[in-house]
């Protein structure tokens, strides 16, 4: 049998834009290194020793408040999935190099982990809980109505972001809006990893709490690559607020797996409470207690020690900001207010992410 070897044929050219090109080029060792770290500590929520957990142990109320915290945390690991996971076209799109490709596509697949681990969390307190489980007692219906208002509140969330950065074409400013999040959840999780005595919760916290260090590194590998992108016009004075008020925004956001009512320095101010003739009337009042109680369960520390806690998270995302070239912070963005951090106090140089992101 004789095959025809025809070396003349060429393909058509390829449709323009072709999302696909077959481009592997590494222009940033730092993005793939983070990537293979990502690939060791890979892990499996259902292979923790949730049965060890002596839930009879617990007082109710004591049940009822961690499985609220679960609950609150898989409702913000979900959320914050296809925030990453949206934008990966869009890098495919731009021609991103592969390394951030691959690393956006970890990110989103650690959150959907974290959030069966959260979940695991609740259900492990209260089987069914939140929405699959009959309350019984005041305190019960209360709780599952203020996860109702969060889960109202996240999805308003979503066609602010559509349109700020799928359609704006800017997936590197979501990162800017999810780093803070992602710097203050390190903190609360160190925190729990440190005070919590059950092995389960221990070891899942610890892997939570590695796993978003890398997505604070990816967030200022894109962050930083944008900044100093030369062939797109540097942001100007209108952007570069923009951006401290999507961190600050990000950050009350997250502040809503700790207690509350140090962040009510207005209504206006406070992204929980607002709008305020909608807020359940005692959506802080619950969450508070719960949250607290929680907290003491789980760190042996109350809310106010775990604010204070945060105070160096909300100051190192200010230095990540710095960093970046973005330093007129506007004296009243409602974050600073709310920790009492001046726009010209120094900010925290230590860094979460130096082993990661060491070249
Ligand atoms: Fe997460
Ligand atoms: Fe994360």
């Amino acid at each position: 049998m004789t095959i025809e070897m025809d070396h003349a044929w060429t393909p058509p050219p390829v449709l323009a834009p072709n999302i696909y090109p077959v481009d592997w080029r590494v222009e940033d060792r730092r993005a793939l290194n983070v990537y293979e770290r990502a690939k060791d500590l890979t892990w499996n929520p259902t292979r923790l020793a949730w049965d060890t957990i002596d839930v009879d142990a617990l007082e109710p109320e004591e049940r009822l408040a961690v499985a609220y915290h679960g609950a609150l945390g898989a409702m913000f690991e979900y959320a914050a999935a296809p925030q990453f996971l949206h934008p990966l076209s869009t890098l495919y799109e731009r021609h991103e190099e592969h390394g951030l490709i691959l690393l956006c596509m970890a990110t989103g697949r650690d959150e959907f982990v974290h959030e069966e681990f959260f979940r695991r969390v609740a259900t492990t307190m209260i089987p069914g809980f939140p929405f699959e489980f009959t309350p019984r007692t005041e305190l019960e219906h209360r709780a599952v109505q203020n996860l109702r208002w969060v889960e109202w509140k996240q999805s308003r969330m979503w066609p602010t972001y559509t349109e700020k950065v799928v359609l704006g074409d800017n997936p590197w400013l979501l990162q800017v809006s999810i780093l803070a999040p992602e710097i203050v959840g390190m903190v609360l999780f160190d925190r729990i990893v440190d005070g919590i005595a059950w092995p389960a919760l221990k070891e899942g916290y610890r892997h939570v709490d590695v796993d978003e260090r890398r997505h604070v590194a990816y967030g200022r590998l894109l962050f930083e690559k944008r900044m100093r992108d030369r062939d797109r016009p540097a942001l100007g004075t209108d952007e570069r607020r923009f951006l401290a008020k999507l961190a600050s925004d990000g950050i009350l956001y997250a502040m809503g797996m700790l207690a509350l009512p140090q962040l009510v320095t207005s209504d206006e101010s406070n992204f929980w409470m607002r709008p305020a003739d909608q807020a359940p009337g005692h959506f802080a009042e619950t969450h508070n207690r719960l949250l607290g109680r929680a907290m003491r369960v789980m760190t042996g520390e109350d809310a106010d020690a775990m604010w204070e806690a945060a105070r160096p998270a909300v100051k190192k995302v200010k230095w990540v900001l710095e960093q970046n070239g973005i330093d007129d912070f506007d004296d009243h963005l409602p974050v600073f207010e709310a920790f009492r951090i001046g726009a010209r106090e120094r900010s925290l140089e230590e860094d979460y992410t130096a082993d990661l992101l060491a070249r």
